[in-house]
């Protein structure tokens, strides 16, 4: 029976690149995980995945969310590859190495249990491989999303983040995300919350005028937000990896000319841009969908 969301992921036993994986015991009680798979050992997109992945991991660990990687290749063969990876640059400056467990699925037990194969894509042997599938677990161990992707395309891993952002912060306060929604930014009341709740829990918020005269489209601040006063030692290699740091280099840059020429406060002042939050985790609001 394939996983739908709300299931319960099963626990399972695994060899892996570290050695041998208890997913339960390795994730713990109280992490969120994803189980990423992928076709082959030795292949072009999954090195630059698997190499993304580990230049993401702190990101995925702040989010308080555990990484594991599965491919049909056995142990030695992924430990042997990830020499590989570590060299080719995806890991980013600040990661050496592949840090997380690549499970070695060799007889394909796993792949099965999950609904990873793609029949379309065969080993030397002919037997199927395994696609890019994506399973986002809770902290409950509950299946929350999931993707599939062919072979021939590579995962966006900032995708995965934002959906953990959605799915943690829509846990935590009766909000959904919009499309293409990022932390910082608006989020919609959702339907079945009265507009007293919403005020109470969320504070202000707008409903978009349409032309059926529904009042359906209401939008609040994102509630698990917070706007720092200094960014912290560290942090700034960090931001400036993510796509809120590209999105942040603009303000930075003008910030390190004015205080270069000595006008800090015009030149800032004169910007149009908001100052730019960066990540917290989100805040409990006593409001608890689950
Ligand atoms: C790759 O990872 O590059 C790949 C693997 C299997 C089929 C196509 C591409």
């Amino acid at each position: 029976m394939p996983l739908n969301l709300g299931d319960t992921v099963p626990d399972f036993s695994c060899d892996s690149s570290v050695g041998q994986i208890h997913y339960y015991d390795h994730v713990g009680d109280e992490h969120w995980s994803i189980l990423c798979s992928h076709p082959s050992d030795f292949t072009p997109v999954c090195s630059t995945e698997l190499g993304t992945l580990a230049k993401l991991l702190p990101q995925f660990e702040r989010r308080n969310c555990k990484v594991l990687a599965l491919s049909c290749d056995n142990a030695e063969s992924h430990r042997k590859w990830i020499k590989d990876i570590d060299a080719s640059g995806y890991c980013g400056k600040t990661t050496s190495t592949v840090s997380y467990p690549i499970l070695a699925d060799e007889e394909r037990a796993l792949a099965v249990k999950f609904g990873m194969l793609d029949p379309e894509e065969k080993d030397e042997k002919g037997q199927p491989l395994t696609c890019r599938a994506v399973f986002i677990v809770d902290d409950h161990k509950k299946l929350r999303a999931t993707i599939l992707y062919p072979a021939t395309t590579g995962r966006n891993f900032y995708e995965i983040l934002r959906v953990v952002d959605s799915l943690q912060l829509t846990d935590e306060y009766p909000v959904a995300t919009p499309a293409n929604w990022e932390r910082g930014e608006k989020v919609c009341v959702t339907p079945s919350t009265p507009d007293e709740v919403a005020q109470v829990v969320l504070g202000d918020f707008s409903v978009v005028k349409v032309p059926s005269g529904k009042k359906y489209l209401r939008l609040s601040k994102d509630p698990g937000y917070k706007t720092p006063k200094v960014l912290k030692r560290g942090m700034v290699e960090t931001i400036l990896g993510t796509e809120y740091g590209a999105k942040l280099l603009p303000t930075l840059g003008r910030l390190v000319v004015a205080f270069a020429l000595g006008g800090f406060s015009s030149s800032f002042a004169s910007s149009k841009k908001k100052e730019k939050p960066v990540l917290t985790t989100p805040q409990t609001s006593g409001w608890k969908k689950r």
